[in-house]
């Protein structure tokens, strides 16, 4: 089995970017404990703060990969692109936010992918993405 964990913008500053939101743990140093929590698993790491290359992985593993754990970051907000790519594809995409967006902004409280994902998880921290990595596992 394999899934592809796509982080899109500033998410590379995760650990230093507003801690109070978004926690002190680096993503690099949560994905040791993502790796070892599902050991059979396949689980590829890729971040990119540019709206084309969330689009290219996307389509590179979109028809080979079991899963994608897809955090937009803000484009959740404003990509039909992004929303498109996914709709494009035959991998099952989870939305994932670390934050509670639906406490938030208003503007957070939209998103252009979730109807094309198969769910979306918002609040639960780090933990969001194990939990979309659970399920994905869980209905195969
Ligand atoms: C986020 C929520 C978005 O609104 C925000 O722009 C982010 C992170 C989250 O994980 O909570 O960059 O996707």
């Amino acid at each position: 089995m394999k899934i592809l964990i796509l982080n899109g913008p500033n998410l590379n500053l995760l650990g230093k970017r507003e801690p109070e939101i978004y926690g002190k743990q680096s993503f690099e140093d949560y994905l040791i404990d993502i790796k070892a929590a599902f050991p059979s698993v396949e689980i590829r790491y890729e971040q990119s703060n540019s709206e084309g290359k969330l689009i290219d992985f996307i389509h590179e593993v979109g028809f080979a990969y079991d899963g994608i754990v897809l955090n937009a970051g803000a484009y959740t907000h404003t990509s039909v692109a992004i929303g498109d790519a996914i709709a494009g594809v035959n991998t099952p995409v989870v939305e994932v936010h670390i934050s509670n967006v639906h406490a938030r902004e208003e503007f957070r409280h939209k998103s252009f992918l979730a109807k094309n994902c198969i769910g979306v998880m918002a609040g639960f921290g780090l933990y969001g993405y194990q939990m979309a990595i659970d399920f994905l596992i869980k209905r195969k």
